[in-house]
């Protein structure tokens, strides 16, 4: 398969170059529609999605039961501001607490709308304590969103570096160095963020003996604990969240979530026990379209299927594991394949930019972070022999190289 320029993607290439920020460096792919793991760009070509809109599209494109709960609140309700109730946001927010084990919720619009609110919730909670204990613990090679605060606590210079100076008082430490860990708390400390699995980074898991001893430190410090679950959870790891692959699980005191939350529309949460859900009283913080009717409904929706579907992401998720480490036994660039559930990065010796073009043109869609990881986060959905297809597709692609 060529990748066909037709007039209708010339068109549209062109719009975006004269009327939008030239932030966005896009793959030269116009999508037209999607079924499943399928994808269809103006030209007719399909491709396997093996990407789901960076970790949103869970259930893939047009799943019937969710195209019939879009269809029918949007005839009924979309949004009412939170200045009113609707009958969502509630049983939404206590399926969170069954899954998560925390107790409070706040819907928010985007993974970096939770990470916000998070950190006031972290400073407020040192607030109470001292005006000194505003510190806050990141990692490095961390990735949290694109707002400001969400930008401070990254800890990837190429992203903060035009910014600066961004918010004062963020330590960095490397993932799992205990030295580093141990060094970094005092009573100034107000809060630590850790993603359970760096995603933007590389998929670099956490190790459990780590987090075990962040656990224990932020306890000893009176700091909030905060797990970034918006790439790495809500069923991406093969369990509910990143949190929930330690045993026994380590609980944060707040947890933040987003992408897959509801199946593309926009909706992130941040989840919190009571301790941490004190440091927001009435009229601290709020949303105008966060958790509207719509989003909240198809979330509730996605909950219900996903429930049934985690055994089976774990199973597809070994085999693909296994199916690239046979690829890596015969091809020497491939260094590491690693990754938990359907979350998956290949890192090679060689930079992924060509590789993720060169798939593309054989129809399956994937990305590259960190210049050298290949990284796939495709639809929960996903079967064995969908698998096969897209490993096949990367042989063909790899043998060229
Ligand atoms: C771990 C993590 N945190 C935060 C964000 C920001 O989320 P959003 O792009 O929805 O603002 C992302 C996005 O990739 C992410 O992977």
């Amino acid at each position: 398969m060529g990748l066909i320029t037709t007039a209708i993607a010339d068109e549209v290439m062109q719009l975006e170059a004269d009327y939008l920020l030239q932030n966005y460096g896009r793959y030269p792919l116009v999508l037209e529609r999607g079924d499943g793991p399928w994808l269809w760009d103006v030209a007719g070509n399909r491709y396997l999605d093996f990407i789901a809109g960076i970790g949103v599209n869970a259930l893939g494109h047009a799943h019937p039961r969710i195209v019939k709960i879009i269809d029918e609140q949007t005839r009924l309700l979309v949004h009412t501001s939170n200045l009113y109730y609707h009958q969502y946001q509630g049983p939404l927010a206590r399926k969170l607490s069954e899954v998560s084990g925390l107790q409070r919720s706040f819907f928010t619009n985007s993974g970096t709308e939770s990470m916000e609110g998070a950190l006031k919730m972290i400073r407020s909670h040192g607030r109470k304590i001292s005006p000194e204990k505003f510190e806050i613990i990141s990692l490095e090679n961390s990735f949290h969103g694109r707002t400001l605060g969400a930008l401070s606590i990254t800890g990837q210079p190429k992203y903060r570096k035009d910014f600066e100076p961004l918010l004062p008082g963020i330590r960095f430490i490397h993932a799992n160095n205990f030295e580093e860990l141990e060094a970094a708390f005092s009573e100034r400390t107000a809060g630590i963020v850790v993603e359970w699995i760096q995603g933007e980074g590389g998929i670099y898991p956490i190790q459990d003996a780590w987090a075990f001893k962040v656990r224990e430190l932020a306890d000893r410090y009176n700091a909030l604990l905060v797990f970034d679950e918006i790439q790495c959870g809500v069923g991406r790891p093969g369990t509910y969240f990143g949190y929930q692959l330690a045993d026994p699980a380590v609980m944060p005191d707040i947890m933040v979530a987003a992408k897959p939350l509801a199946c593309g529309m926009p909706l992130g949460v941040i989840t919190a026990n009571e301790k941490a859900a004190a440091a927001i009283a009435p009229g601290m913080h709020g949303s105008t379209f966060g958790g509207n009717a719509l989003a909240c409904r198809v979330a509730i929706e996605f909950f219900d299927i996903l429930d049934g579907l985690l055994p089976r992401m774990r199973r597809v998720g070994d085999y693909f594991r296994s199916g690239l480490r046979e690829l890596a036994s015969r091809h020497a660039f491939i260094r590491e394949v690693r990754g938990y559930g359907l979350m998956v990065g290949v890192e090679l010796d060689i930079p992924g930019k060509q590789i993720v073009l060169d798939a593309m043109n054989e129809g399956l869609l994937l990305n590259c972070t960190h210049d050298t990881v290949l990284r796939f986060l495709p639809p929960y959905i996903i079967t064995e022999s969908e698998v096969d297809r897209a490993l096949g597709t990367l042989e063909t692609v790899f043998a060229r190289i």
